[in-house]
């Protein structure tokens, strides 16, 4: 069972989910998706939903769905917004019978397919699961020509839970990003230390764009802007 998530998932929301971060994120991936075409009321499906950080800046507007690896994030996702359907799947081989007017993948998911191969398994699934006419967003965690190493600091501070995080962000070797995770979780007047590492695929803009155009979709825009992390590749389902 994949458990990449199991420990993080416990207080991903106090961690990662916000307002601040989310809210611009989202305005802007509905913009981009409505000025190349998703329809009001559209069927969308988030990939790597994670705990659905995203589902409440969608769901006004579009029928959402969710899909992710982790059971630990479901079960977070499916308890907050019960009349959702949250799919169990794998980015590279999900398989589920329906289709969606947009398939997007956000805040560099599909780096945890960690190969150009899986990327590539990744777009074509993807691409089945498109209407004709039919549109993915996807935010790469980085680019091989855009990364840089970097620690990152944050802290949460709840008056029941405090966590302070550093992630050490390396290359690894080439084409593979280790995010070293090092949390100090403080609740129920205890500290405990939690380090996990995980390992994030890094491919070029050549290698994100190949993989849309050969699953059978066009390249309609490569958006840079800072309030989508990563920037994005949108791909528009040739229409037949
Ligand atoms: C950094 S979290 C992002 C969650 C969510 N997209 C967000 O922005 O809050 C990455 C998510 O990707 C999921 N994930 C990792 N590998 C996956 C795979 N191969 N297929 C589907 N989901 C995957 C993890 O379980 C986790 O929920």
């Amino acid at each position: 069972m994949y458990s990449d998530f199991e420990t993080i998932s416990t207080y991903y929301d106090d961690l990662y989910v916000n307002d601040e971060e989310y809210a611009p994120e989202a305005a802007k991936v509905k913009e981009l998706l409505t000025r190349h075409g998703l329809p009001p009321r559209g069927d969308l499906l988030l990939l790597a939903c994670g705990t659905g950080g995203h589902v409440p800046y969608f769901r006004d507007e579009y029928r959402v769905f969710g899909l992710d690896l982790s059971e630990d994030m479901l079960a977070r996702a499916r308890a907050k917004f019960p009349g959702l359907a949250f799919y169990g799947g794998n980015l590279i081989d999900f398989e589920l019978e329906r289709d969606f007017d947009a398939v997007i993948c956000l805040y560099g998911s599909i780096g945890f397919v960690r190969t150009v191969e899986n990327l590539r398994a990744s777009m074509r699934r993807i691409a089945a699961h498109l209407r004709p006419g039919g549109l993915t967003l996807i935010t790469p965690w980085s680019t091989e020509e855009d990364f840089s190493e970097m620690i990152v600091v944050d802290a949460a501070d709840k008056p029941e839970l405090k966590i302070a995080r550093m992630e050490q962000v390396r290359l690894k070797e080439p084409k593979v990003i280790e995010v070293i995770f090092h949390h100090l979780i403080g609740k129920d007047n205890d500290v405990t230390y939690h380090k996990q590492a995980m390992e994030i695929g890094l491919f070029s803009r050549e290698e994100y764009r190949s993989s849309m155009i050969d699953a059978g979709l066009d390249v309609v825009e490569e958006y840079r802007g800072a309030d989508v992390r990563g920037g994005a590749y949108i791909g528009k389902r040739i229409s037949v």
